[in-house]
């Protein structure tokens, strides 16, 4: 990466230089934590692209998007104010995702050209499909809300959509691809099929939710395993919500060691993200929180007794559960998440 200019950087910011990262297989460099921008129904998309504004000020150069977060031309603006100020395209990492109406193969390549008009780019440095079922429901909605044309996972269909994700690296427009919201057994069909393996797979991934299996197979696939709701999404939207879910910045163990290091509970949070081997995704529009999340990048880590004591606090409790994407009546969320081990069926 350049070295950044004066005029780029804010004073109390983290030298973009200084924050770990990953490396892909294509030798491109993947920063260790990125800028969230997935409003929850509560932020506006201007505040959203704000704070995009100043997270690469304060030293981001990671930001994940979506076609439908609804802010990608917002933020677009602020991705070109960033680059007229100096920021190189080359050292930004800029992730996007079709959205579940966009599955069709036709649909694939403009949704993607559409998300690069928007964002004002000529490339993403990775493309993720955001979710393995073709189930639309409009934004805002209810937990009850179902899509009267929705279908289970379809590998064969699954397939279509991914082949149109290489063509777009093919054209150049795209340079990784990857999934979000998978399994195991999905993953799986996945890799035995691909002519372009994926380079990433987002998940939900907090210590009340450490998917340890998933985890594994993921990094044992030389997929980078990149964190959603790294922090346990505390203003997820009402849909996401249940009276079971925990409360990972409220966990005894966290609060403890974030006394211990003088920090919010979220630091912990993300500390232990970035060393386990994740690439956590927070959200924020408030620059203290938002530039604290960047320099517990290069903070000093964790104890390894603080990291094995974690471990230990996952309960399991996933938080996005995805109700709104099931595909026919008295079914359960967990029916999406192939707990058996199988792909549930029609
Ligand atoms: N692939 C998918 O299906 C999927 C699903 C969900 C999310 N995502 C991605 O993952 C990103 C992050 O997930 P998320 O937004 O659900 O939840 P999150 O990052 O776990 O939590 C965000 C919330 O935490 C607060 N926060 C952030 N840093 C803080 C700090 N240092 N101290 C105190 N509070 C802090 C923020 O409030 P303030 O604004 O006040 O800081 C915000 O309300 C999303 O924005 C989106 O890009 C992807």
């Amino acid at each position: 990466m350049s070295q950044p200019t004066p005029h780029q950087f804010a004073a109390d910011g983290v030298n973009p230089d200084s924050v770990p990262y990953k490396t892909t297989s294509t030798g491109a460099r993947m920063p260790a934590i990125g800028l969230g921008t997935f409003g929850s129904d509560h932020y506006s998309g201007e505040s959203i692209a704000e704070a995009v504004k100043g997270a690469i000020e304060v030293g981001y150069r990671h930001i994940d998007c979506a076609a439908v977060y609804g802010n990608e031309h917002l933020v677009g603006q602020s991705l070109r104010h960033a680059m007229q100020n100096g920021v190189k395209r080359e050292d930004l990492w800029i992730t996007s995702k079709l959205w579940n109406d966009k599955h069709d193969e036709k649909d694939v390549i403009p949704a993607c050209e559409h998300s690069l008009k928007d964002l004002q780019l000529d490339y993403l440095d990775l493309y993720l499909i955001h979710w393995p079922f073709p189930n639309y429901h409009a934004p805002g909605v209810e937990v009850t809300s179902r899509d009267p044309h929705a279908r289970p996972y379809i590998h064969e269909n699954f397939m279509k959509t991914w082949r149109q994700l290489e063509k777009l690296v093919d054209m150049g427009l795209v340079r990784h691809i990857g999934t979000s919201n998978m399994t195991i057994p999905k993953l799986t069909l996945l890799l035995r099929d691909t002519r372009i393996q994926p380079t990433a797979t987002e998940m939900e991934l907090h210590p009340h939710f450490q998917q340890p299996e998933l985890f594994k197979f993921v990094v044992e696939n030389s997929i980078i395993p990149i964190a959603f709701s790294p922090i346990g999404s505390p203003r997820r939207p009402e849909r996401d919500r249940t009276d079971e879910d925990t409360v990972d910045m409220e966990d005894p163990l966290i609060v403890q060691i974030a006394q211990r290091l003088n920090v919010h509970p979220a630091i912990v949070c993300l500390k232990w993200a970035i060393q386990r081997g994740q690439v956590p995704i927070p959200f924020s529009t408030t620059r203290s929180h938002y530039l604290a999340n960047l320099r517990c990048a290069v903070m000093e880590p964790l104890t390894d007794e603080e990291m094995m004591a974690i471990t230990k606090i996952d309960k399991n409790c996933r938080l996005i559960k995805g109700q709104v994407f099931l595909w026919k009546e008295g079914q359960n969320w967990e029916d999406l998440w192939d707990v058996q081990g199988e792909i549930t069926q029609a």
